[in-house]
């Protein structure tokens, strides 16, 4: 399973990637504004610093919700560098625009996902990303990893190349719930991917072998 993380934050992006593990990034407007990048110039000059930084793709999303807005915006975005994936929202026109972009040989990320029905038509759209917002529903009481099984089993019926990108990761039991899924990637914040490491014997261990080790070389 790719390990995408889902920030705008430069520093994070660097510690993940400086981590070795890092397949990608995921952002969206919400995490674009919460790091104060504002207007269309700074925008695309973040997307540009974030590509320089990591060797995976980087989810790009796109404000236009018109048809003709959306090509315009995804095809300036996709120009800024070969690691930029279009990230379209799951409505009528973004279906559309995903169709396009397929047939270009332009990277796609439908986002806002939530129901099977959504992935299965993101898939015959063509798009190279699906995103599922499985910590979304769980906040509503619905399965989110239930929705991941389900797309699972609905790409593999029909051999969709389209990836399930398990995206509103919040903990360290998604990103194993979405392995075992079989989720082609999971899209989260650096905490969750660094909590993986965490387990009170791999410490108690540690701390006893540097003893010993001390005390038989002292
Ligand atoms: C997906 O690409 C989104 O950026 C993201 O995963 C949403 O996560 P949230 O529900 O924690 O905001």
């Amino acid at each position: 399973m790719k390990f995408f993380i889902d920030t705008a934050n430069l520093a994070q992006i660097k510690e993940a990637q400086d981590l070795g593990v890092l397949d990608g990034v995921t952002t969206n407007p919400s995490l674009m504004a919460k790091e104060g990048i504002t207007g269309k110039d700074n925008v695309l000059r973040h997307y540009k610093a974030i590509c320089d930084i990591v060797d995976g793709d980087v989810s790009a999303e796109v404000i236009a919700t018109d048809y003709d807005g959306m090509i315009r915006e995804g095809e300036e975005l996709a120009e800024l560098d070969d690691k930029i994936v279009v990230k379209i929202p799951m409505i009528k026109d973004g279906i559309k625009a995903l169709k396009y972009f397929s047939e270009r040989g332009i990277k796609t990320n439908c986002t806002l996902v939530f129901s099977a029905g959504q992935a299965l038509l993101a898939a015959k759209a063509g798009a190279t990303y699906v995103s599922p917002f499985i910590g979304r529903l769980d906040d509503i009481s619905f399965d989110g990893i239930e929705l991941i099984e389900q797309i699972r089993l609905i790409y593999d019926n029909y051999e969709f190349d389209t990836q399930i990108l398990a995206a509103s990761v919040r903990h360290p039991m998604h990103i194993i719930k979405c392995a075992e899924a079989a989720a082609d990637v999971m899209t989260g914040p650096l905490s969750a991917m660094l909590a993986l490491l965490k387990h009170p014997l791999t410490d108690s261990g540690l701390s006893q072998f540097l003893a010993d080790h001390a005390k038989a070389n002292s």
